[in-house]
């Protein structure tokens, strides 16, 4: 909700923070994870249907982001389930006992990162939240200041990199299974990977509602809007926009068509690579299995409009 210079100034601080190095040294640990999690997985499924979004997408990225700013996996459960009830403020229509929910989890995130900043303040390591600690004392005169900037950024960066990398790692997995001749040809040509994530990403993307506020009276699209009105850009209905897509409703992983999954311009998602990353390993490592998966049940959904989350997904093996 920040625009220049403010925004700017938060955007500097982080810095390039998942450019090519540093996502070579996160991959390693990234790959292993994703291995450990099949391995369980794999051995659920021995006992019959296994929930992929349980054991498997609603993991990668709590364990991936956790690792990166060292938090405990102790904490990861913790932080997962406060950031599915936080989502919910950012609905277009939630319910007061949903905003009661969302106001509850900010409460105790709020808690958790005051706590995390403190005990980085004690000792600082090489992570992140202490980096950002360094770079702040310098921007802020006050360090009341530099703390309250720096709980924001870890605040947000886990409300951004959870659900959002756990859905589409679980529609990765739902799609491909639905369109077994995609999956096949991926299993023949790994390296078309990446290309099958981003129709993925336009097929489904995780965030389908983006808001903003007009500055200026303005026209969009033909609709008149007036300085302070609130506009939610339905980017998710733009994905299947027949004026910008052939057959849009066909998921097909040779389209290589720009979408706007990660929006765009100056709010352009800082985590695209990170997230882009973690998809990948984890379709290349469950597609060198030798698993033959059908889905086993239709797929559980929240009931929502802006942050799409899928609840289950049973598969099994045929
Ligand atoms: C598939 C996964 C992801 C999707 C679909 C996604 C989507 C988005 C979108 C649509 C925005 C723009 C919001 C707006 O314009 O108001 C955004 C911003 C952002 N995302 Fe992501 N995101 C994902 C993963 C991540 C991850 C893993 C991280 C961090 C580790 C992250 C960090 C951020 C940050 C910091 C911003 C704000 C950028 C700014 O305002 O300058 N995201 N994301």
């Amino acid at each position: 909700m920040l625009n220049s210079p403010d925004h700017a100034k938060m955007r500097r601080s982080l810095g390039n923070i998942f450019n090519r190095s540093s996502l070579a040294i996160l991959q390693p640990a990234i790959e292993a994870s994703a291995k450990e999690l099949l391995d369980t997985f794999t051995q659920e499924l021995g006992e019959g249907p296994a929930d992929f979004c349980a054991t498997v997408a609603e993991e990668l990225p709590v364990i991936t982001i956790g690792q990166w700013m060292g938090l405990p996996p102790s904490d990861h459960g913790l932080l997962r389930s406060l950031t599915h009830d936080q989502v919910h403020t950012q609905e277009l229509f939630p319910t007061p006992s949903e905003r009661a929910l969302s106001d509850a989890a900010t409460a105790r995130l709020r808690e958790y990162f005051t706590e995390l900043i403190r005990e980085r303040r004690r000792s600082p390591g090489q992570d992140p939240v202490s980096r950002w600690l360094q770079i702040w004392d310098t921007l802020e005169a006050d360090r009341a200041a530099a703390d309250e900037a720096v709980h924001s950024l870890a605040l947000f960066m886990i409300l951004a990199a959870l659900e959002t990398t756990s859905h589409v790692l679980s529609s990765s997995a739902r799609l491909l299974l639905e369109h077994p001749h995609h999956l096949e040809s991926l299993r023949g040509h790994p390296e078309l990977i990446p290309a099958a994530i981003e129709e993925v990403l336009r097929y489904d993307p995780p965030i389908h509602m983006i808001s903003r506020i007009a500055s200026e009276d303005t026209e969009l699209g033909g609709v008149p809007v007036r300085e302070g009105e609130m506009v939610q850009l339905m980017v998710g209905s733009a994905s299947h926009d027949p004026s910008q897509f052939v057959q849009p409703h066909r998921f097909d992983i040779s389209r290589r068509a720009p979408h706007l999954a990660f929006g765009g311009g100056i709010h352009y998602c800082l985590g695209n690579a990170l997230a882009r990353l973690e998809a990948t390993v984890l379709v290349t490592a469950l597609l060198k299995r030798p698993l033959r998966l059908r889905i086993s049940a239709p797929p559980q959904w929240e009931q929502r409009i802006a942050f799409r989350r899928m609840t289950a997904l049973h598969l099994a093996l045929s």
